[in-house]
């Protein structure tokens, strides 16, 4: 594990945006991206726009969302879909057939179209105060594929400003799973604040256990970590 720490949320999310833009340019054959949403990737998608933009990459590069909210309108705040719509495809000329969107319905092939590329390139991921990967809630089988999953109270919690209030919360969400996840060939994890220190201390110090999703990584032979100061202080 190659764990990177940084001064503030903008140096982490340069260093985070550094880090992608060089596995696209690594080499020229196609390459697929998973992509987590939340507060902790947007200054990472602004600075990897222009990035984008030069249009050298386009026709080759392949974007995934990684989890979703059901039993909502998906062109509603909050969803996954409307988030990355808002704060990167919006932004940048790519080819719509370039972009793959997860919702319930289509779940049940996800990961047949991740494994036609031998899995994400790149895999970027947030973590959840509670230590959910994408939405791998504690108590997720580290063999799980791609699966519908209720949401904690926690995590509802979280996210409940993304949706004016919790009861706007959906119940559940689809997610890709953690085998999902540990099948990528290389993982980026961020985290940004110091109400992420505890579960990022727990998750790539502690106990590998179900119950805290992300320490699974721990396990990852190509797991690449950018926090700044705050999220880092327990480490
Ligand atoms: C949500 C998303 C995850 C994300 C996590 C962290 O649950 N589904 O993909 O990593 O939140 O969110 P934030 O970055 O806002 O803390």
């Amino acid at each position: 594990m190659n764990i990177v720490i940084t001064q503030d949320y903008e140096e982490m999310s340069m260093q985070s945006a550094k880090f992608v833009a060089e596995n696209l340019l690594k080499d020229s054959k196609k390459i697929s991206i998973g992509l987590a949403t939340g507060s902790t990737p947007t200054g990472m998608y602004d600075i990897l726009v222009p990035i984008i933009n030069l249009g050298i990459f386009n026709e080759r590069v392949f974007f995934y969302n990684i989890d979703e909210y059901c039993n909502i309108d998906l062109n509603k705040n909050g969803t996954c879909k409307k988030y990355l719509l808002d704060n990167f495809y919006s932004k940048v000329s790519i080819n719509a057939k370039n972009i793959y969107f997860l919702d319930e319905f289509n779940y049940k092939n996800y990961d047949n179209v991740i494994s036609d590329f031998g899995g994400f390139d790149v895999l970027i991921l947030g973590i959840g105060k509670n230590g959910h990967i994408a939405y791998n809630e504690p108590g997720t089988s580290f063999n799980s594929l791609t699966h519908i999953q209720e949401l904690s109270v926690e995590s509802k919690m979280q996210h409940e400003v993304d949706f004016g209030s919790i009861d706007n919360v959906p119940e559940k969400a689809v997610t890709i799973g953690i085998k999902t996840i540990m099948n990528s060939k290389c993982i980026l994890l961020m985290a940004s604040g110091k109400e992420k220190a505890k579960i990022i201390k727990k998750s790539l110090k502690g106990e590998i256990d179900k119950q805290v999703p992300a320490s699974v990584l721990q396990l990852h032979p190509n797991l690449h970590v950018v926090l700044d100061k705050e999220a880092a202080s327990l480490l």
